[in-house]
């Protein structure tokens, strides 16, 4: 099958590639990028698991052929933070035991990163209706609400004090 060359700009870097038409971008993220933070779940838009950033919106990386993102710029969860200096999403996450198995927790996270971008003093509601496209089988969504909302006051204290 015939390939086209895509360039993605993802997690601040330049990417370039050959793909088929037929290639989602979930698994070019995944197995030609190694970027194996976006899971695949249901690859039918119903999990979020693949959640990314394309462009400032929260995207399901299965949803989308990897052609139809050439130029676009994208963030996955591994373009949030590093290991040594994990993203307050991601600390609170851990401190609220906002996951069990974590499958959901990388896309989980990535779309709270983009809420709280959109809004960034959520009210419970704000964050439940935020996150109604990801789906997570195991917390029943108390312990992820309250990590996001723990997160948005700390970020939110932060640049209080800064001011
Ligand atoms: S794998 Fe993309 S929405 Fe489930
Ligand atoms: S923590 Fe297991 S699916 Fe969400």
């Amino acid at each position: 099958m015939s390939k086209t060359a895509i360039k993605l700009n993802v997690n601040g870097k330049t990417e370039e590639l050959l793909v088929e038409p037929r290639e989602l971008l979930i698994y070019v993220l995944r197995e030609k990028l190694n970027l194996t933070g976006p899971h695949v779940g249901c690859e039918t838009s119903h999990c979020g698991a693949c959640t990314v950033e394309i462009d400032g919106k929260s995207v399901k990386s299965c949803t989308m052929f990897a052609v139809q993102a050439d130029g676009t710029e994208i963030t996955t969860i591994e373009g949030l933070s590093t290991p040594d200096n994990l993203h307050v999403l991601q600390r609170m996450f851990r401190e609220h035991h906002g996951l069990q198995c974590g499958y959901c927790t990388p896309g989980m996270i990535t779309r709270a990163h983009r809420l709280l971008q959109e809004n960034p003093n959520p009210t419970e509601e704000d964050v439940r209706f935020g996150i109604a496209g990801n789906l997570c089988r195991c917390t029943g969504y108390q312990n992820i609400v309250k990590s996001i909302l723990a997160a948005a006051a700390e970020i939110n204290a932060a640049q209080e004090a800064a001011e």
